[in-house]
């Protein structure tokens, strides 16, 4: 018996209609939060993403929020998504890391115009590492539609450091954000089924 891995050219995103869904049966459920500084964009990407929309001007994030998105992973089995959006300001942060603590999944977010955020990451590292077992799924430059503040020296570190897939994106022209949701969803799959061929 050999260990299969799905490729990410096998998963796609399920777009839809509410009578056409009701025929799939869902095998899974998977529960991921974007998490990263106010302003990096962790909003936008899921309205990007959800809706296919971008707004120039988005409020705060006021504690955490869902939207749930639809995949086909091939071989006929199918995964529900349930993606959090949570908020990045001090002012809600007890708020974030009570959440974080119960979540098993997440995508790391930075603004590539705004070094800080980047530099910020190893503290939300910190908080999410205080959970059982959690798994990093990749982490995202976002804005890659502006000028960089951060060298692809300093990206390659953290990634290194961390083993997690960097991924450069844009909500606001749609560059990469359905790549990187749907690395996401293999990611999870792949460790599923891992954890499945062994036993575990
Ligand atoms: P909190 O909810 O406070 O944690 O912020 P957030 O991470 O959800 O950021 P949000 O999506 O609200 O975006 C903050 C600002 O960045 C908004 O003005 C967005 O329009 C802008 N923005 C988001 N993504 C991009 C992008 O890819 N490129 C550019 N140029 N601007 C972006």
């Amino acid at each position: 018996m050999t260990e299969e891995t799905s490729s990410t050219s096998q998963i796609k995103v399920l777009r839809v209609n509410a009578s056409s869904s009701q025929s799939v049966s869902f095998n899974y459920l998977f529960k991921v939060a974007l998490i990263g500084d106010s302003g990096v964009g962790k909003t936008s990407i899921l309205l990007r993403f959800s809706e296919g929309t971008f707004l120039e001007n988005t409020a705060s994030t006021i504690g955490v929020d869902f939207k749930i998105i639809s995949f086909d992973l091939g071989d006929n089995t199918y995964a529900k998504m349930q993606i959090w959006d949570t908020c990045g300001s001090e002012r809600f942060k007890s708020l974030t890391t009570a959440f974080i603590k119960s979540c098993p999944s997440f995508i790391l977010v930075f603004d590539l115009s705004r070094k800080s955020t980047l530099t910020n990451l190893e503290h939300w590292i910190d908080i999410i590492k205080e959970n059982t077992n959690p798994q990093l799924l990749c982490f995202i430059g976002n804005k890659s539609d502006l000028e960089s503040e951060i060298t692809k020296e300093e990206i390659d570190k953290f990634s290194e450091k961390y083993g997690i897939t960097y991924i450069e994106a844009s909500a606001k022209n749609g560059s990469n954000i359905e790549e990187m949701f749907i690395t996401t969803v293999s990611n999870i799959y792949n460790e599923i089924k891992t954890k499945e061929y062994n036993g575990s």
